[in-house]
């Protein structure tokens, strides 16, 4: 059996999720794959960390921080061990860095990744941060190094777009996208659509766990704006930053622009796009739009996501599923670990 020593960097919601999968799949993925990952250390900012080459005790770690507790109590504590410390220290083929995304400066989590990389660990991350700033640099890194650099969780959590894209759409040209690609606005406007007041809308978007922490991210359109530039330079060869993407949230729509599209057969939704324009530039844009109800992007309501691409083979292509969530965004790990264990 292939055993491959796993790092977890951040354990909060998607830490947690992806090692209770790799708890509760880990019969499975021996049958269906001859692997075993076998967590060896665990960092978090606020609940410490664990490090043992001989294996973490991850049930334990998982109900330690449970209730808000911290990783104190567990086997393998290491009080006071950075994150970048328990990096460089680690046994470990593969580091999961799911920390906090700051994507105006990608910190601290690029830097885990670099030294990740650095050290000849795979890394999978589902931190937009890193990733809309530096992708094509870590990927290269990587390559240096032998080793991969996988983001599917950065858009739409564990339903697969990134990968679907590269490896299934291979051959055929994508020659632009267009999605729902933030689940706190889908949501909202679903239940607006419903007659609820924005603010009681965002109220329960933020109770149900889909928000970002700071909700301008969701409601201006930032977080969509970041799955935008990620798409566009992986997909569509573009070279693009959060500044080169149109942006307008959701915060003017009102009432009345809800009832009249719905009066005229049409549903706002609002859309990320990128294409590529005559001369080869990249337009992309995250804004409003009413959508006829015949196209597939509009009859996806809740917090649910869905990526079109626009293909010259097979014409649009659409996926749609899970933008967010423990479970969801832990599983985008899982399948990329597995995607790692399969080459290695
Ligand atoms: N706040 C985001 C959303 C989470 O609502 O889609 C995933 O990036």
């Amino acid at each position: 059996m292939k055993k491959l020593k796993v790092a977890i960097i951040g354990f909060g919601t998607v830490g947690q999720g992806v090692a209770e999968i790799i708890l509760n799949k880990a019969e499975d993925l021996e049958k269906s794959d001859g692997v075993a990952f076998e967590v060896t250390a665990v960092s978090d900012m606020q609940k410490g960390s664990l490090l043992d080459a001989t294996g973490v005790d991850l049930a334990a770690a998982l109900n330690a921080v449970k209730e808000g507790g911290t990783l104190e109590s567990c086997g393998g504590a290491m009080p006071g061990r950075t994150a970048i410390e328990t990096i460089a220290e680690c046994d470990a083929d593969i580091v999961l860095e799911a920390t906090y995304t700051d994507i105006k400066t990608g910190e601290p989590a690029t830097s885990h990744v670099k030294a990740a990389i650095d050290r000849g660990m795979h890394v999978a991350t589902t931190n937009k941060g890193p990733v809309v700033l530096f992708a094509r640099e870590l990927i290269d890194r990587a390559a240096a190094k032998k080793v991969r650099f996988l983001f599917e969780g950065t858009v739409m959590s564990g339903t697969p777009t990134l990968s679907f894209a590269m490896r299934n759409l291979a051959g055929c040209e994508i020659r632009g996208i267009q999605g729902i690609l933030n689940g706190t606005t889908n949501y909202m406007l679903t239940e607006m659509e419903n007659g609820k007041p924005y603010d009681e809308a965002l109220a329960q978007a933020q109770e149900l766990g889909y928000a970002e922490a700071v909700p301008d991210a969701d409601v201006e359109g930032f977080d969509a704006v970041g799955k935008v530039v990620i798409l566009s330079n992986l997909l569509l060869g573009a070279k693009i930053a959060p500044g080169d993407v149109d942006r307008e949230g959701i915060t003017k729509i009102t009432p009345g622009q809800i009832a009249d599209a719905a009066a005229a057969g049409k549903r706002y939704k609002l859309i990320g796009s990128a294409k590529r324009a005559a001369g080869g530039a990249i337009e992309a844009s995250v804004r409003p739009v009413a959508l006829p109800l015949s196209d597939p992007l509009a009859g996806v309501g809740g917090a649910t996501n869905a990526l079109t691409f626009d293909t010259d083979l097979l014409g649009p292509v659409t996926v749609v599923g899970a933008g967010a969530g423990r479970t969801e965004t832990g599983f985008s790990l899982y399948a990329d670990m597995i995607e790692i264990a399969r080459g290695a």
